[in-house]
């Protein structure tokens, strides 16, 4: 496996992904009651947006640097929730070019009655992620491939489950599919697991008939959301990011329509983009289908 996540930290894609999970991580903790996290794909954790591996943050420009240096304060919550967490993590460790990583802002948010498990399978990445939550208590890290583990530990005693499944999609097609397998025998297993699944927007002949068959295998309410910054079907490589949420939280999809968009106007600098956000499966649609 080639893919190093250090390469990308920080941009478009990782911001619209993670504004969403802390934004899924705050309204889990709505309820006293805990629950697990988990990450399958959890990557190093923690990474240096001004590093060699970072190409000096290349990348991030159109991401997180452009959202940390807006002059005028983001008026949605989820944004201004996320810049908070990243200026935390700067704080504590006295480095302004550090960039969290999905395992870090979970296990920065989980409260006392919450847990998490977090997978790398790459052994040095594991390593980095290992020093990265060293001070956390409440997040196992685990170097092992994650989709082997999920069925060890779901259901879970706690009942409530968060999910999250960011693949590197060296082979598109075919991580796009196992996914959705992995998340659907994840739903078997327990039914009411909230799911985040983080998808490529490189070439709408292959986005498309997915979320297609997406549509056609779920009995769960699922939507996506959607933040383009290129053409859809421009060359560039990675054009937009795409969020599938499974069993979305009451409530989820409203404040993402707000958030959503003004995220997209802070990044698209060169307007060629835009965001959408659409239901694929309603739960009017499975309360139908159980009847
Ligand atoms: C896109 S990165 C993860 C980024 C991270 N979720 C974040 O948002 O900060 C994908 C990571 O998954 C790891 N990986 C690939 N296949 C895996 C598997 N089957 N189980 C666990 N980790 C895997 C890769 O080594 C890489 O570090």
């Amino acid at each position: 496996m080639k893919y190093r996540h250090s390469f990308h930290a920080g941009n478009f894609a990782d911001v619209h992904k993670h504004v969403a999970l802390l934004a899924l991580l705050r309204i889990m903790q709505r309820k006293d009651k805990g629950f697990l996290y988990l990450d399958t794909h959890a990557g190093a954790g923690r990474y240096d947006l001004a590093g060699p591996d970072a190409h000096h943050g290349t990348e991030a420009r159109h991401g997180i640097t452009a959202l940390m240096n807006a002059a005028a304060m983001p008026q949605a919550q989820e944004i201004n929730d996320y810049r908070g967490a990243v200026a935390a993590l700067r704080a504590e460790i006295g480095d302004a070019h550090a960039y969290p990583g999905s395992p870090w802002l979970a296990a920065h948010t989980l409260r006392a009655q919450d847990r998490g498990i977090c997978w790398e399978i790459l052994p040095s990445e594991c390593r980095a992620l290992e020093r990265a939550l060293g001070g956390f208590r409440r997040m196992r890290v685990e170097c092992a491939d994650g989709y082997q583990q999920l069925s060890a530990v779901l259901p879970s005693r706690e009942r409530r489950c968060l999910l999250l499944i960011d693949p590197p999609y060296e082979n598109p097609s075919a991580e796009l599919d196992q996914a959705v397998q992995n998340i659907l025998s994840s739903l078997q297993r327990l039914a009411n697991t909230v799911i985040m699944m983080w998808y490529p927007i490189k070439d709408e002949r292959t986005v498309t008939p997915w979320l297609a068959r997406v549509e056609r295998a779920l009995s769960a309410p699922a939507l996506s959301l959607e933040l383009w910054i290129y053409p859809r079907d421009s060359r560039v490589g990675l054009n937009g990011s795409g969020l599938l949420l499974v069993n979305p939280p009451y409530q989820f999809d409203q404040r993402s329509a707000l958030w959503q968009p003004e995220l997209h106007a802070m990044l698209d600098k060169g307007q060629q983009g835009g965001c959408a956000l659409q239901w694929l499966v309603r739960a009017s649609d499975v309360d139908h289908a159980g009847a």
